[in-house]
């Protein structure tokens, strides 16, 4: 048997752009681990990503939607066991277990690298290693940041090359001595000889680990969205997170959106909700009837990274480039923006597929189709559906589309400045307690509205759905660093702020998840949440009126504009109650937090709590 020469695997097809001796060893240095059959380098073109999405056709990883119906897309079903992020397969492998917090998973650095090293040994026999360069933000603008993601899933080369600036032109931007971000991925499936390979190959093995001080990323055992397109959540997120907490910005889990009123005044609003709680819906939001002349504009979906501009004001950008978004529930109705987006050039991960080879899930049309074929590849009808709860597309399917193909799309979208923020909105899933809107009164109290924020799991991460947890900024899962650091972070940009003189965005925070009796949403949502968005830019101008209560500012019903809309004052009345009985028991899920946080927490946040107490008490 001829031996594995990793050097000349690396080099034969290496293109002439690659300069960059660090890049060249460190591909190599993984080869030798992981001993693919192949390295291919990818270029990101149109040709390759056909190229592959026809292997992935043949290998039975991928099928071809109907090229009249839906072009150039494709549906991909997963293992049932590899369908979303694995928090509890998340670590922060920082040099000391302080600098992870106790919010994170950490393993000594020095032991975690001895097990990848023993997961990744052989990991890619019989497999390709694709070299994915990519860059998250506008290419080449003096804000974006590169990664090289060696991955042996083709699936995630072409993910990549939607979500992100992927390609060729990354190479030259690298030059012979760029800084990237190393990330790694294997399925953790390698093939022996003439073994068979299977749809979607993974390992009941997970391992999703960051080192932030010497921003690497490795990720073992799952092909599904964040766990393995490292741009998004490894690295915009946990691994960005770090940095700006070392240089002085900010990496959210958040949309960025411009909001035009109609006498033509812009503004620009970033807001964390948890995953799977309307980022994409609020980043693509439609105005409801009677309120025409009002415009919203997409820049982003999912992440923001905000940096101070010269005007000492805060500025954000998107890192990405496309959407991986939740398929459930989006319609023309209550997401007509998304839905144009997903016309053409779409890849669909678990979704149910069409007689005709189109794509369907549950809440896009009224009335199911007849027949389906479902997620998991089984017959799917709604008698099926209703007999068994089986559903056709699983909870957490996604779409992968391009950025660009958003009717709603901001001019600015990839302006390297990034747009100026007026507004922080923080938002949970909530059927109890947490009102529609809260202004909060200062900074300090937006952030400790921020840090105490709970919200109702969701399919996006696998683990029990629907229990209440603290999920902090919506940052939870995704905040590389000790969570208490992040908070004193949050605080001291505040103070930075307020130093330059520049307008400090104003806090609110949101639920539009609250329920009735019946179990069902008492708040319209989508395109409605215009009018909680109009009452924010009224206190921003300092024409909305509110009323003070124990943890800030909402609203009474007639301060919102209510022009074309049925919702009743008792309507409102039940999405906006919180008696002293909730806000005590929440008050004692906040001290529970703080109580885990305690090392390094802000003494400012623990007085704007006693003020709380206060208030409640009086
Ligand atoms: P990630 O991509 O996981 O970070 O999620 P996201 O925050 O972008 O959530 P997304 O906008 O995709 O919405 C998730 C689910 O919530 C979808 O099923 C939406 O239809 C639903 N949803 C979004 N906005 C609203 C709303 O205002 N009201 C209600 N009731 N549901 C909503
Ligand atoms: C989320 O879970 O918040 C997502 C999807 O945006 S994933 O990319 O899988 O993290
Ligand atoms: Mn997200």
């Amino acid at each position: 048997m001829k031996q594995f020469n990793a050097v000349e695997l690396v080099k034969q097809a290496m293109p002439l752009e690659v300069k960059h001796q660090g890049l060249i060893a460190w591909v190599t240095q993984v080869a030798t681990l992981t001993r693919p059959a192949r390295v291919v380098w990818c270029d990101g073109s149109q040709e390759e990503y056909d190229r592959l999405s026809a292997q992935m056709v043949e290998a039975g990883t991928l099928k071809k939607l109907n090229p009249a119906k839906r072009p150039n897309s494709f549906l991909a079903c997963s293992a049932p066991s590899d369908v979303a992020r694995v928090e509890d397969r998340t670590f922060i492998c920082s040099a000391r277990r302080e600098d992870a917090g106790p919010t994170n998973h950490w393993i000594p650095p020095v032991e975690m690298r001895d097990t990848l090293q023993g997961l990744f040994d052989g990991a890619m026999e019989g497999r390709t290693l694709y070299v994915i360069p990519f860059s998250m933000g506008p290419l080449g603008s003096p804000i974006a940041h590169i990664g090289v993601e060696l991955s042996d899933s083709p699936y995630v080369v072409t993910n990549m090359r939607i979500m992100t600036r992927m390609g060729r032109a990354v190479y030259e931007v690298l030059g012979s001595d760029g800084a990237f971000v190393p990330c790694v991925h294997s399925v953790g499936a390698p093939l022996a000889a003439g073994q068979a390979d299977v749809r979607w190959p993974c390992n009941d093995t997970k391992y999703i680990v960051h080192f932030p001080e010497t921003r690497e990323i490795w990720s073992y055992g799952s092909g599904y969205g964040g766990n393995a397109l490292l741009g998004k959540k490894c690295f915009a997120l946990r691994i960005a997170s770090t940095m700006g907490r070392e240089q002085g910005w900010l990496a959210e889990h958040m949309l960025i959106l411009g909001v035009t009123d109609p006498a033509g005044r812009k503004y620009h609003v970033a807001a964390a909700f948890p995953s799977a709680c309307g980022k994409t819906n609020f980043a693509m939001l439609i105005p409801p009837q009677g309120m025409d002349g009002w415009r919203v504009s997409t820049i982003g979906d999912d992440i923001a990274w905000i940096k101070p501009g010269q005007d000492g004001r805060l500025y954000a950008m998107n890192p990405e480039a496309g959407y991986f978004g939740v398929a459930p529930g989006t319609s023309e109705k209550t997401n007509f923006n998304a839905m144009a987006t997903l016309k053409e050039n779409v890849i669909f991960t678990n979704v149910a597929l069409t007689d005709d080879g189109d794509v369907w899930w549950e809440g896009m049309t009224d009335t199911p189709p007849a027949h389906l074929i479902d997620w998991q590849g089984a017959d799917w009808t709604p008698e099926i559906g209703r007999e068994t709860g089986r559903r056709a597309a699983h909870p957490n399917a996604r779409f992968t589309a391009p950025a660009a193909q958003c009717p709603s799309i901001d001019a600015d979208w990839e302006n390297p400045a990034g747009v100026p923020l007026d507004a922080f909105i923080f938002g949970g899933r909530r059927s109890t307690t947490v009102p529609l809107v809260t202004e909060a009164r200062s900074w300090t109290e937006g952030v400790y509205m921020a840090a105490t924020m709970g919200s109702e799991t969701t399919a996006a991460a696998a683990g029990e759905q629907g229990v209440v947890r603290r999920d902090p900024f919506a940052m939870l899962p995704f905040c590389g660093y000790n969570m208490s650091d992040y908070f004193a972070h949050w605080l001291e940009m505040g103070n930075r702020l307020a130093a330059s003189g520049a307008t400090v965005p104003k806090i609110f925070c949101v639920n539009w998840f609250r329920k009735g009796p019946d179990g069902k949403f008492v708040w319209p949502g989508f395109g409605e949440n215009m009018r909680v968005l109009q009452w924010m830019l009224g206190r921003i101008e300092g024409q909305a009126g509110g009323v003070e209560h124990v943890g800030g500012v909402s609203p009474s019903y007639r301060d919102l504009n209510w022009s074309g809309s049925d919702f009743s004052a008792a309507q409102f009345e039940q999405v906006m109650s919180t008696d002293a009985e909730s806000w005590r028991e929440e008050l004692l899920l906040h001290a529970e937090l703080f109580a885990k946080l305690h090392h390094h927490l802000p003494a400012a946040l623990i007085d704007v709590k006693a003020q709380i107490e206060k208030r409640l008490a009086a």
